[in-house]
């Protein structure tokens, strides 16, 4: 599988160094706030553990499924509710914990649903932003760090549901994608 990886943009240690700055300012951030913590499934998984285990509050988390890219590597910009959260975020702060931020076509949609749902304030920590991707105007609240415009695997993220178990951040060999 790591044979498959032309360059490694996110080291282990850079994303453990990551999630433990970010952790520590949304501790500080939140600190007298009620904090939600919400997971875009799958691709959060290992960040939402990382993360999550680096802020010192007393918070909730739960997940939601969408999907935009069904398998191939573009976003389709059509986002679906595959599976919906499981309590209310009417009142809460909320803070949505992602993997990627590409066309913010997925955040910008999640985001104004929960606002919709009467959330207080609705923001994100994201691990990787790829702002040459954008087709919304958007800037991620926490940001891991910023990538170019290339496609990434690893530490849930995916190819065709493959390499999310990836331990680091890389660019995947364009031979996988291009037959
Ligand atoms: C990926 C990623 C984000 C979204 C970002 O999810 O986890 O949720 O795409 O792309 P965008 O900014 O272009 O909308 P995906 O839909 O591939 O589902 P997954 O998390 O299950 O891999």
């Amino acid at each position: 599988m790591k044979n498959d990886i032309i360059e490694i943009l996110l080291t282990e240690q850079e994303i453990n160094e990551i999630a433990n700055k970010m952790g520590k300012q949304i501790t500080e951030d939140y600190k007298d706030k009620d904090l939600l913590l919400v997971g875009l499934l799958k691709g959060c998984v290992p960040f939402m553990a990382d993360l999550s285990r680096n802020i010192d509050l007393k918070l909730d988390i739960a997940y939601m499924a969408v999907s935009s890219y069904h398998g191939g590597i573009n976003s389709s910009g059509d986002i679906k509710i595959k599976m919906d959260l499981d309590m209310s975020v009417k009142g809460r702060n909320v803070l949505i914990v992602e993997d990627i931020v590409d066309t913010a076509n997925t955040i910008v949609t999640v985001t104004e649903l929960l606002i919709h749902r009467g959330a207080k304030s609705v923001k994100i920590a994201t691990l990787l932003d790829k702002p040459a991707g954008r087709q919304k105007v958007y800037v991620p609240a926490y940001i891991g760090k910023t990538i170019p415009k290339a496609f990434v695997v690893g530490y849930g993220l995916d190819y065709d549901e493959k390499y999310r178990n990836l331990p680091f951040v890389g660019i995947l060999d364009p031979k996988v994608y291009i037959k």
